[in-house]
């Protein structure tokens, strides 16, 4: 029976990253983007289930390990255990599940999946031959390849690599039967391929028709066998992606599929695009399973004005940015900084410029210096508002525009950036009105009433803050707990994680009384960057 849509459970999923190297800056950027678009829905106190995990079948992994002289098992094993699982619990990364495809959870799955398609008709025995790009496993098209070295020579676009020439006799998939029914599909559920861009690229694709994919290798082993043919593996991208079914307990566990199938969003990086808007819907439709909600691709992280990848890296980790920025800065950064969706480059300085005057000088500030004001003022005890005036109202209002917006952006149209922006909108707000009230000079007059003020001040941006706690917490975690914390709020509130996003904008809950104190600096100073250059 499917399940209601108030049993149904948001389902987020990243790719399945290749074990053939170590993560980089562009794994972690959807890697963290899916986790804070988890926690987001968490926080409005949605159940979320968050999946990612590696993809470790394929002529690039079998070629890696044989480089490395180990079992393709043993390097994909010492890979996720020593670099791809430290960085997402480093980068506080609150994934339900991780797959892994040599599971025998997923290669079991995977078998009869295929089966299932072979004994609908879907897949037939047939022979193709082009030019193939490894880094990719994929076919290429020659009119999408690069000219050269030399005049025979043709480079993957994505890659930058001359592609080698492969001719097999294998099995295929009925792609090209389903172009019509994917356009059909793409027009009834225009949100199903975000953005706009990537959208209109795959709609071009599939316009001018398909062809069949193959769907098995014979030439290496490292992979799932086909169970009707043990001389064929399955075609790795079709193995991964599997993942997002297996992982959901398809043909396992019939009440956990109901509830988490169909994904609510697959996140992808646009070089994986077709991958998943063109040939998993398709695969999916001939296995008669529905589509996933959405596709949302990202665009790239860019080196040098070419993609950042694991060949070409220019020697920066994500490690290397946490050292000197902290976790949660290198969580907000890259989100605040590039709209989700369109390419966009780092540099040491951009990120030293926001670090500085987002985090530290706007945000951090405000939350130290309030926390100075109660503690002189008020003893560290956070007096209650009297007679709140319409300075304090557009505070109030401000933060109702502000979460409704963010919780639209970053909720459900998945822009980071402009979700972000709207609560930064609001930190700035909090600081004009602390810079327009003034409470450092409210407070050197004696009179009652100027004391009343300064209460009313001091409690508006106290409240403010509680507020930016909550809405921040999917964002930057470390950083939300300790804010909660220093307002004294878990006593009287309870737990940040249990404070929803709808309350964030209800003005007024932190109770008076609540106990204010200086607690860390959120974002200190940085070291000089000199060495790091
Ligand atoms: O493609 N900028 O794995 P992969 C932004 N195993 N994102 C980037 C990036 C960059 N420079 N480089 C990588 C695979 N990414 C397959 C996926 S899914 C069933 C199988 C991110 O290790 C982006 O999300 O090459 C991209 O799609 C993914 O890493 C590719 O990782
Ligand atoms: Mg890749």
């Amino acid at each position: 029976m499917p399940a209601t849509e108030e049993q149904r459970t948001y389902y987020v999923t990243t790719p399945i990253y290749y074990v053939n190297d170590r993560p980089h800056l562009g794994h972690a950027y959807t890697t963290v983007a899916g986790d804070v678009l988890t926690r987001w829905h968490r926080q409005r106190g949605e159940k979320v289930h968050y999946l990612t995990g590696t993809d470790e079948h394929g002529q690039k992994i079998l070629r890696t390990a044989e480089a490395h002289g180990v079992t393709p098992q043993e390097w994909c094993d010492r890979l996720v255990a020593e670099a791809w699982r430290p960085l997402w619990e480093h980068l506080r990364i609150a994934n339900d599940d991780f797959i892994r495809t040599t599971e025998p959870r997923h290669t079991a799955r995977a078998a009869e999946f295929v089966q299932g398609l072979y004994d609908r008709g879907e897949i037939y025995r047939g022979a193709y031959e082009g030019p193939y790009c490894v880094g990719c496993e994929e076919y290429k098209l020659p009119a999408e390849l690069l000219p050269g070295a030399t005049e025979e020579e043709r480079l993957c676009p994505v890659h930058r690599r001359p592609v080698e020439w492969l001719a097999e006799e294998n099995y295929f998939f009925r792609l090209s039967a389903y172009a019509l029914r994917l356009l059909e599909h793409y027009a009834a559920h225009p949100e199903f391929i975000q953005p706009a861009s990537a959208r209109n690229e795959v709609l071009r694709f599939v316009e001018q028709g398909l062809q069949d994919l193959s769907i098995s290798r014979s030439t290496f082993d490292w992979g799932v066998p086909l169970p009707w043919d043990d001389k064929h593996v399955l075609y790795v991208w079709v193995d991964a992606l599997q993942n997002y079914l297996t992982a959901a307990g398809h043909g396992a566990d019939p009440e956990r599929f109901a509830e988490l199938w169909p994904a609510s969003v697959h996140l992808v990086g646009k070089d994986i695009l077709r991958f998943h808007a063109v040939i998993w819907p398709a695969m999916l439709l001939a296995a008669g399973l529905p589509l996933p909600k959405r596709v949302v691709a990202n665009g790239w992280l860019m080196v040098g004005g070419e993609k950042m990848s694991k060949s070409n890296l220019t020697g920066i980790s994500p490690t290397d940015l946490t050292a000197h920025f902290g976790v949660d800065a290198y969580r907000y950064y890259f989100l605040r900084a590039i709209p989700y969706g369109t390419d966009g480059s780092f540099s040491w300085e951009d990120f030293t410029a926001r670090y500085t005057s987002e985090l530290a000088n706007d945000f951090g500030n405000l939350a130290s210096r309030l926390a100075a004001m109660v503690g002189r003022y008020f003893d560290g005890s956070l007096p209650a508002a009297v007679e709140p005036g319409p300075a304090e109202a557009a505070v109030a209002a401000a933060l109702t525009g502000a979460v409704a917006e963010a919780d639209r952006r970053i909720g459900e149209e998945l822009d980071f950036a402009g979700g972000l922006g709207a609560v930064f909108d609001f930190v700035r707000v909090v600081n004009g009105y602390l810079s327009d009230q003034a409470p450092w000079q409210v407070a050197k007059d004696p009179s009652d009433a100027a004391r009343g003020r300064l209460a009313t001040i001091l409690y508006t941006a106290a409240e403010g803050l509680r507020a930016l706690a909550v809405l921040l917490n999917p964002v930057m975690p470390d950083t939300a707990a300790k804010l909660w914390e220093s307002l004294g709020a878990a006593p009287l509130l309870g737990p940040l994680a249990g404070q929803t996003i709808a309350t964030a904008a209800d003005w007024g809950r932190l109770p008076a009384g609540a106990t204010i104190t200086k607690g860390e600096i959120l974002f200190p100073r940085l070291e000089a960057l000199e060495e790091k250059h």
